[in-house]
């Protein structure tokens, strides 16, 4: 247990061991960080314990099972168990990622699971996180494509290499794994915006359809919106979809560059 004691002056305290299941062959224990804003409480963690024979392979299956089996106050987010929704993002044994891809022994240590909400995040309820600022943050880089020529009669057409182009940015789920975990966000969240609304915008700068370059690149010429990326990588190591938000927030700074000379 010594691995997972709390820090003394941890304002989170040992909540509820719940009992292993009656007659289960084979268990593994998940310590879930619990919240309610309604009873005044500080937050806690509870331990309960999965029958691996009665539930699927991944930690959103173990959720679920807690969920119906055991406890039915915990809430969380889910919604596709595809990896496609995006919903079901929380800090899972230590590191960020999505409870429906992930698998319960992948992350699990010496049998055990801690299960966080995403970090630096005001928490909503248990392991829901507030996102409302993160989705601000995307909508202020007008995630649209912008034009000023007439509109065509058909559609806006595009060349397969440049289309290419879209390739490792169009598949972000908006899942707040990067931003979550990158330190310069969590101490300058509210003025940098962070890995996934700078990777959408890169999105948006290198669409060869899009008219308003110029202007997406003044929207982020500031100290703070993008200017706060130290390079330190945590983004692209936390994305469960592969993307590397670092390399796209290098390629705005130097179209901001090459722009000036
Ligand atoms: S590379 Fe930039 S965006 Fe990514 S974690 Fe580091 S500071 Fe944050
Ligand atoms: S870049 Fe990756 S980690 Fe960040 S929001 Fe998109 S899918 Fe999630
Ligand atoms: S439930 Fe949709 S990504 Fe996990």
């Amino acid at each position: 247990m010594a691995e997972f004691a709390l820090p003394k002056n941890s304002r989170v305290t040992e909540g509820k061991s719940w009992p292993k299941p009656a007659g289960a062959k084979t268990t593994t224990e998940f310590r879930v960080y619990r919240w309610n804003p309604d009873d005044g409480a500080n937050p806690r963690i509870d331990t309960y314990h999965v029958d691996r024979d009665d539930c699927g392979p991944m930690v959103l299956d173990a959720l679920i099972y807690i969920k119906n089996k055991v406890d039915p106050t915990l809430t969380f987010r889910r919604s596709c168990r595809e990896g496609i929704c995006g919903s079901c993002a929380m800090n899972i044994g230590g590191a960020n990622g999505l409870a429906c891809t992930k698998g319960i022994d992948e992350c699990a240590s010496k049998g055990r699971v801690s299960i966080y909400p995403l970090p630096h995040m005001p928490v909503v309820k248990d392991l829901v996180p507030d996102l409302t600022r993160f989705y601000a943050q995307h909508a202020s880089i007008e995630p649209w494509l912008q034009t000023s020529t007439p509109q065509p009669e058909k559609e806006w057409r595009q060349a397969p290499e440049d289309r290419d182009r879209l390739d490792g940015l169009y598949e972000c789920i908006l899942c707040a794994c990067c931003s979550t975990s990158c330190p310069s966000y969590w101490w300058n969240g509210d003025r940098y915006l962070g890995p996934a609304a700078l990777l959408q915008a890169y999105r948006w700068l290198i669409d060869s359809r899009d008219e308003s370059t110029g202007e997406r690149l003044d929207a982020l010429e500031d100290p703070f919106r993008l200017y706060r990326c130290h390079t330190i990588m945590n983004c692209a190591n936390a994305c469960p979809k592969g993307l590397n938000p670092a390399k796209a927030i290098a390629e705005i700074k130097k179209m901001m560059v090459t722009r000036q000379l």
